[in-house]
């Protein structure tokens, strides 16, 4: 194999063929909001990935700083700020992934649903320039809230006649990420070994993690358990918004998250085989057309969306008890994008 050929030595014209040949392709990825709470330490974390060849900071002011000192970093990955509208089409140009965590985050007492009025203007604009400079990239949209988010953006590219249902994602791994900690915790097991699928939506009840396929399986959780991890799941954005008390939502957890699931899209685009990752995409596998739950990633995006498994009375039941909020969600962001 070419690895092989690489660990014996070769160093002629064509081991340096096959080194080129098993390498990482050049990736642009672009982080628009890169100068706020998740955009910097994503940032971050985005030069650290040896899948990225180019990383574009785009924020409406303060990427210059960032850029600057991200940049320092010994790694592969050439970084480039850009501060202003003006310098946006340039950010996103031969982007292949496209990372939004622009927009402002929950203060207490209020849902993400609060963020609508504020945010939806601004995924709007952002997905439009994306239409005109980067038609082909993976969209990763954090910026709350998601319900709706993702459907404004993909009425945009419908508009303008870009749209590929296969590139468009709703980031919901810190979702995951939570139900796997607490899971852990709770069951007393390693949290790295740790797998729970999260399905529905990003949002209070739309949230709906699926224990009952956990992985390892746990058999000494009682039902008052499950019920428990759930609902600090639904709510781990709350329980991190209040203990911010005013200084906004999850920053640094949601980088971590954000890293895993654009290095997932990477992979995939990359042809890597059997990258599944939960996400927010449009979707058959219910009656709703956005609906979160595993999907396979491949080299144009989403190859598949799978299906929801076997689900336990309480899961069934959470499943149903979502739908009306999600359902309304993702209508409101339709109706928005093509008001507006
Ligand atoms: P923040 O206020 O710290 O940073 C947001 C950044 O967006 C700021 O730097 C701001 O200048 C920038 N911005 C505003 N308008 C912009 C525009 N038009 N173009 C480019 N950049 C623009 O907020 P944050 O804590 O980083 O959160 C950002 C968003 O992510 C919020 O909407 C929050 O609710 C959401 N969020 C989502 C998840 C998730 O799981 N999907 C998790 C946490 C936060
Ligand atoms: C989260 O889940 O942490 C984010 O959606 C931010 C929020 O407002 O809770």
């Amino acid at each position: 194999s070419a690895e092989s050929a690489l660990r014996r030595g070769g160093n002629g014209p064509s081991a340096r063929r096959l080194f080129s040949s098993i390498s990482a392709p050049d990736r642009k990825v672009a982080v628009l909001g890169a100068a706020g709470g998740i955009g910097q330490p994503l940032a971050l974390l985005m030069k650290l990935n040896p899948l990225v060849s180019s990383l574009a900071l785009y924020d409406i002011a303060g990427t210059p700083g960032v850029a600057a000192d991200v940049s320092h970093i010994n790694t592969r990955a050439k970084v480039a700020g850009y501060a202003g509208e003006e310098q946006l089409g340039e950010a996103l140009e031969g982007s292949d992934v496209v990372i939004i965590p622009a927009g402002v985050p929950r203060k207490p007492g209020m849902t993400r649903d609060d963020l609508f009025n504020i945010n939806a203007g601004i995924v709007k604009s952002l997905c439009t320039a994306i239409a005109k400079y980067c038609p082909n990239a993976v969209v990763n949209m954090i910026s709350n809230p998601v319900n709706s988010t993702v459907p404004i953006a993909s009425e945009v590219f419908k508009k303008a006649g870009t749209y590929d249902e296969r590139k468009l994602f709703g980031v919901t791994t810190l979702d995951v990420v939570r139900a796997k900690t607490f899971y852990a915790g709770k069951a007393n097991i390693p949290a790295a070994d740790v797998n729970v699928p999260v399905v529905g939506g990003h949002a209070g009840i739309t949230i709906l993690p699926l224990f009952s396929q956990a992985t390892p399986a746990s058999n000494d959780l009682s039902h008052e358990d499950i019920n428990a991890l759930t609902k600090r799941t639904q709510d781990g954005g709350t329980e991190v918004v209040e203990a911010k008390a005013g200084k906004g939502s999850a920053t640094l957890s949601m980088a971590y998250a954000g890293a895993i699931f654009a290095d997932a899209c990477l992979k995939g685009l990359n042809g890597t085989p059997d990258i599944v990752e939960c996400s927010f995409v449009q979707s058959s596998i219910t009656e709703l057309p956005f609906f979160a739950s595993k999907v396979r990633l491949g080299k144009n995006g989403v190859e598949e969306v799978l299906g929801l498994g076997p689900l336990s009375d309480y899961e069934k039941e959470g499943l149903e008890n979502l739908k009306p909020e999600l359902k309304a969600s993702i209508e409101k962001g339709i109706k928005f994008a093509n008001q507006n």
